[in-house]
């Protein structure tokens, strides 16, 4: 229904005549859930919605998390997590500043992982910030067949405590309780499509459950090394008025620094997978 531009040669894709409304219709609905499948990564432009429209446009396509980190959330819209490096009255209002953000899953540490985050632009800085993907189902199709053979079955430690450490701010007594480190599957069918991807990603991943911690190191920083090659990349770079929508059972993303004289305001909801779809995959 949607006419779209591919925003690299093997993923991603603009959805060009979309209007975000607040009420769109369930085949506008459909068809966006079936070309969010097919290019994993979908960007709308000049959009312009209010918190309100953001929440109920993400609930089409699942229940949304309220994040852990409470002190970023939306004062009105609690389904919605501030990122940003912007101060009031002496505080940051939201999460990951200006800094480089290393690649991740969104709640790739939760029991049944987020599928999906919905990233809308708010305040932009006049360069740097772009947000890139990999698309971690064409780097597991390529793999040697001999390294799928030996992560099949395999699961791995995510730690969200890792990701704190390396990029953003600790998370208080409470904050850490709630999201202890977990294990998941190395290698994820996608909910939708069925078809396979890493699972794992440099900023959070820790050890290959049940390995050497040798063996597991030299393994990861493979992987790391081959899901971060360009051929699996694409970057955003943001205008005012876009809106990314990405898969988060089959990307990782990463974020570059920008300057931290400028500021930097994105609005993120984060989609959770129906319940008979949420795990083991
Ligand atoms: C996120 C995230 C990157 C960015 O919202 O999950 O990683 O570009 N954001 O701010
Ligand atoms: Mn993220």
């Amino acid at each position: 229904m949607y006419e779209t531009r591919l925003l690299s040669p093997n993923f991603g894709a603009e959805v060009l005549d979309f209007r975000l409304t607040q009420r769109p219709s369930s085949e506008s609905i459909d068809s966006i859930k079936k070309i969010w499948a097919e290019y994993k990564v979908l960007l709308f432009r000049s959009q312009s919605v209010s918190e309100a429209d953001l929440v109920r446009f993400s609930q089409h396509f699942g229940s949304l998390e309220i994040h852990v980190r409470e002190e970023y959330l939306s004062p009105q819209h609690p389904e919605i997590l501030y990122v940003s490096n912007i101060e009031r009255n002496g505080r940051r209002i939201g999460i990951l500043s200006d800094n480089e953000v290393g690649w991740h899953y969104d709640q790739i540490y939760l029991p049944k992982p987020a599928v999906g985050s919905l990233l809308m632009t708010d305040t932009l800085p006049s360069d740097g910030g772009n947000t890139e993907f990999s698309d971690m189902c064409a780097a597991f199709d390529a793999l040697p067949q001999n390294i799928k053979n030996k992560l099949d079955g395999c699961l791995a430690n995510q730690s969200y405590e890792a990701f704190n450490q390396a990029y953003s701010v600790p998370t208080n007594k409470k904050q850490k309780s709630q999201s202890p480190d977990i294990q998941h599957p190395i290698i994820r069918r996608h909910p939708i499509t069925d078809r396979k991807a890493l699972y794992l990603c440099p900023g959070m991943t820790t050890q290959i459950v049940g390995w050497d911690s040798t063996e597991s190191s030299e393994m990861l920083d493979f992987l790391f090394e081959w899901t971060t090659r360009p051929e699996f990349i694409y970057s955003h770079e943001w205008q005012l008025g876009d809106m990314l929508l990405w898969d988060n059972a089959c990307t990782m993303h990463r974020r570059d620094p920008f300057d931290p004289l400028q500021e930097r305001l994105m609005k993120r909801t984060t989609i959770l997978p129906p319940e008979h779809l949420a795990a083991p995959y």
